[in-house]
């Protein structure tokens, strides 16, 4: 066991042993893509939906059977940083079979890809030539084309996939859906944060992708399968923690995936092997400090009511109503409508996210170490 590794995962996937439950989305996704289906993940921002893909992908490599290609589109701003990071993934999808490479260099050749050493990674990285008479609305569905003819089955995962809204083209979801349902080999998995641009994708009738894919609608982990994922890693190290600081984590951080794994890294990284309540609590404190100054930044970035607001819905937690006068009163926030515009401008900027898959649907503030931090603030 190495000891300089620490089991809290911030970034990325590494292993089964270091990912918290997830056994039945799991099993969904996996069922999905043996029965050819199309899967959207949906969640809110920092719940685990890459991490589940990547667990996900982890399961299927092992077996073999499926290829797997991941890509981020949250960066990409047009049709054609799409088809070039689409591009770059298949080629990094064979990385052994170097006839492959070639081959799909050789089909390629009129968009002239060029592969070269990416300076920070060290791997080789293929982009194509988008520039000129190109049609870039056709290079997607030629890559995919390509992906069939391979004759294997292949899973395509498509995070952040709600950027698509955002591109200059108009098209986007038409190109796609029309060429995504020919294909026999190839099956996908659509994930979003941003639900209500998700729910306009998937669920509207006007638009191509309606009705065409199973949704996974993700949560959060369940306290007490998270509880027990904390204790044991922090035991493998020799580690004590007590119950009630498991609790506290779960409880301050609202369970959002990434904030409990954020305080427990630090937990595990500060080096005390007996964890009590006052040290977990001392600890949660030190990691607001360490952002304070972003949160700082934040207040410059944004006009005085909108900050009123956002220490608001912190202060609230959770918020169904914010247009009655008792909430107006309460925070002194002036009128309705100056409430509406600065709430559209802070779910726009997503500092506040709108959860309609509660039975209640609510706001609240997106990042749980900022909200805690807003509470701290004289009213
Ligand atoms: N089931 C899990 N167990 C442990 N850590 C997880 C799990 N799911 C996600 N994480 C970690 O939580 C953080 C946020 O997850 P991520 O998948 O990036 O969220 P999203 O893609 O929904 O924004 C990452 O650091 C990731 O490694
Ligand atoms: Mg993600």
């Amino acid at each position: 066991m190495r000891q300089d590794f620490n089991p809290f995962i911030l970034t990325g996937y590494t292993t089964p042993e270091y990912f918290c439950n997830r056994e039945n989305e799991t099993k969904r996704l996996i069922k999905n893509i043996k029965n050819q289906q199309n899967t959207t993940l949906f969640a809110l921002r920092r719940l685990g939906k890459t991490g589940l893909i990547k667990h996900v992908f982890h399961r299927l490599q092992a077996e073999k059977k499926v290829v797997c290609i991941y890509i981020d589109l949250y960066a990409t701003r047009n049709l054609g940083d799409f088809a070039n990071l689409l591009a770059n993934a298949v080629y990094q999808a064979y990385p052994e079979k170097k006839q492959f490479a070639k081959q799909f260099i050789d089909t390629f050749k009129s968009l002239r890809p060029i592969v070269s050493i990416d300076s920070l990674s060290g791997t080789p990285e293929l982009s194509l030539d988008l520039s000129g008479n190109v049609k870039i609305e056709k290079t997607i569905p030629q890559l995919l084309t390509y992906l069939e003819a391979q004759n294997i089955p292949i899973v395509i995962a498509m995070d952040e996939f709600q950027q698509i809204v955002h591109y200059p083209e108009k098209n986007v979801e038409a190109i796609l859906r029309t060429k995504i349902q020919e294909l026999q080999n190839c099956h996908f998995i659509f994930s979003g944060s941003h639900q209500a641009m998700m729910v306009e994708i998937f669920h509207h009738v006007k638009r191509p992708f309606y009705n065409s894919t199973t949704p996974i609608n993700l949560t959060k982990i369940d306290a007490a399968s998270y509880h027990s994922f904390i204790k044991k890693m922090f035991e493998k190290y020799k580690y004590t923690i007590t119950d009630e600081s498991i609790d506290y984590v779960l409880e301050w951080t609202d369970r959002f995936t990434y904030h409990v794994q954020a305080v427990c890294h630090h937990l595990f990284a500060d080096g005390d092997k007996k964890i009590t309540l006052e040290k977990t609590q001392a600890l949660c404190l030190e990691v607001l400090k360490q952002q304070e100054h972003i949160y700082f930044q934040y207040r410059n970035l944004l006009t005085d009511t909108q900050w009123q607001l956002l220490k608001a819905f912190a202060n609230e937690e959770t918020v169904t109503q914010p247009y009655t006068k008792k909430f107006i009163l309460k925070y002194q926030l002036g009128s309705a409508a100056i409430v509406k515009r600065s709430l559209e401008a802070l779910v726009t900027k997503e500092m506040i996210y709108y959860d309609a898959s509660s039975p209640a649907p609510y706001y609240a503030v997106n990042d749980k170490f900022l909200m805690r931090w807003l509470q701290r603030l004289p009213k």
